[in-house]
């Protein structure tokens, strides 16, 4: 093999040219018409594959063929910024945010630690202080960006668990301690028993506390099944409140969970993955008190501040309990940083599990210094909004029911055609109504069980929403139930 005497993957500056100006049209033509789509392309398992070139190539292809194909892995896809995406939790990417991807990615910096990508490092640590100070956490917040939020929960179990534990757990194991648990209500979302599950504590350890009629934890079993565990010689060591359940959207009581996390000196975590900032909304804010007491809180920048996926977020203020978790002091020689002031010797590795990180915080940067935080939190109101014009809405209709109190920006409710049926039957027909609804391609909207009930929901977490998709939707709804 000859010695390369020139870079060989480089292009040309016309056909760079071409990579980018083909690439950016696609993307414009997308972002122009996506409120024109379907929400859901009509598809079937195995068209992807047969609309573009599934051949490996060996010499490469055109970029004008690839732009094609991407244009029909686009056109295929399920669009979730579509203004009648409500379906799971799920937000259009700002165009800024997309493009800050893109310049993320042509920089392709390793967000390791402040030697690695010295500005990333910075800009990280800046947009964790101003996420803190969003949503009334600590505007001198630590923390880092995540690729989302199962991951900053996990992180957040961890931490809390080597902050609590009475052995080095990161030698010794769990094998020689009594188990340690976790609280959490019945709402809580999947990432917090999964975490258990990833980090050893079990999922069985993970106690689940009942809820009360909407949905809230109830903090009085909490504080019994604390206690009937304590005198077992259980070890309970965290409880997790959730600030915007995935079901319903309803914030627990934050500072009476707080009051007993400190009762049985436990720590006190806040999944706000979702909902925390909706405390940006100021009708909403008294439901977040408390949220400041928390030891750790999560919060998607991918969810409801409409940054691309992926962009997740912890935020804690005791940075040396983040540490002591995740350094042993024992590191290999390529990740010391000899020789580098303490700023300088920051590391992300210290508080986390990913040693290569994207340079996330570029757009989430971009997008919060674009539009302003005033535009961010008008939006966010403006969503909460019509999730409450959604909820009176199917109030007001003979033919429908609200399900759960429309607390952030989603709502629950079913399809009641006829008076005297039973539940069983609307369950039936609500779960076919929504079968529909996502296959029809008009509106997208998921499922949640309330009360035992199958409700259909609406999540929505979407600045192009307006309130004629709102309307839309529940045409949609009836015309699917005639089917
Ligand atoms: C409350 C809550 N926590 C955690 C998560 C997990 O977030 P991610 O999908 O970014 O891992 C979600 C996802 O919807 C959520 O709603």
């Amino acid at each position: 093999m000859p010695l390369r005497t020139q870079s060989s993957l480089d292009v040309n500056d016309a056909e760079l040219q071409q990579i980018s100006s083909e690439s950016s049209k696609l993307v414009t033509e997308y972002m122009t018409t996506i409120t024109e789509r379907q929400v859901r392309a009509e598809n079937h398992a195995g068209k992807t594959l047969a609309a573009i070139d599934t051949e490996l190539s060996s010499e490469g292809r055109p970029v004008q063929q690839l732009i094609e194909e991407c244009r029909k892995v686009m056109d295929l896809s399920r669009h979730n910024g579509h203004p009648r995406f409500f379906g799971y939790v799920a937000s259009p990417s700002t165009p800024i945010g997309a493009y800050g991807d893109l310049i993320a990615s042509a920089l392709n910096s390793n967000i390791t630690c402040w030697r690695s990508g010295a500005a990333g490092t910075e800009i990280e640590r800046m947009i964790v202080r101003w996420l803190g100070a969003l949503i009334g956490y600590d505007d001198k917040s630590k923390g880092l960006l995540t690729s989302g939020g199962s991951m900053a929960n996990m992180i957040a179990l961890m931490i809390a668990q080597r902050r609590k534990s009475l052995v080095n757990t990161s030698r010794e194991g769990l094998w020689y301690a009594a188990p340690m648990t976790i609280y959490a209500s019945e709402e809580v979302h999947m990432s917090i028993p999964k975490a258990a599950d990833i980090l050893g504590f079990g999922r069985d350890n993970v106690r689940t506390i009942a809820c009360d009629e909407r949905q809230r934890m109830r903090v009085d079993l909490l504080r019994q099944q604390i206690q009937t565990d304590v005198s077992k010689e259980l070890r309970p060591f965290c409880v997790v409140a959730s600030a915007g359940t995935t079901n319903t959207g309803v914030v627990d009581p934050l500072n009476a969970i707080a009051d007993v996390a400190a009762e049985f000196d436990l720590w006190f975590h806040v999944d706000g993955a979702y909902g925390a900032p909706g405390s940006l909304d100021a009708g909403k804010k008294s439901l977040f008190a408390g949220l400041e007491r928390a030891n750790s809180v999560s919060l998607d920048p991918h969810k409801w501040l409409y940054v691309p996926i992926d962009a997740g977020c912890l935020l804690f203020r005791n940075e040396a309990a983040a540490r002591a978790a995740f350094s042993t002091g024992e590191e290999a020689d390529y990740v010391k940083t000899l020789g580098y002031s303490d700023e300088e010797a920051f590391a992300f590795w210290d508080y986390g599990v990913e040693l290569s990180r994207r340079f996330r915080a570029l757009k989430v940067w971009l997008t919060l210094q674009y539009y302003g935080s005033r535009r961010i939190a008008q939006a966010i109101s403006e969503d909460i909004a019509l999730a409450a014009y959604l909820g009176e809405s199917v109030s007001n209709a003979e033919d429908f029911e609200l399900l759960a109190q429309v607390e952030l920006s989603i709502c629950c409710f079913r399809y009641v055609p006829r008076k005297g049926m039973s539940d069983q039957e609307l369950d039936q027909l609500n779960e076919k109504i929504m079968e529909t609804v996502q296959k029809g391609g008009r509106t997208y909207l998921s499922n949640a069980t309330v009360n035992g009930k199958f409700a259909l929901r609406a999540c929505i977490t979407n600045f192009r929403t307006t309130k004629s998709d709102i309307d839309e939707t529940i045409a949609v709804i009836r015309d699917a139930a005639k089917k």
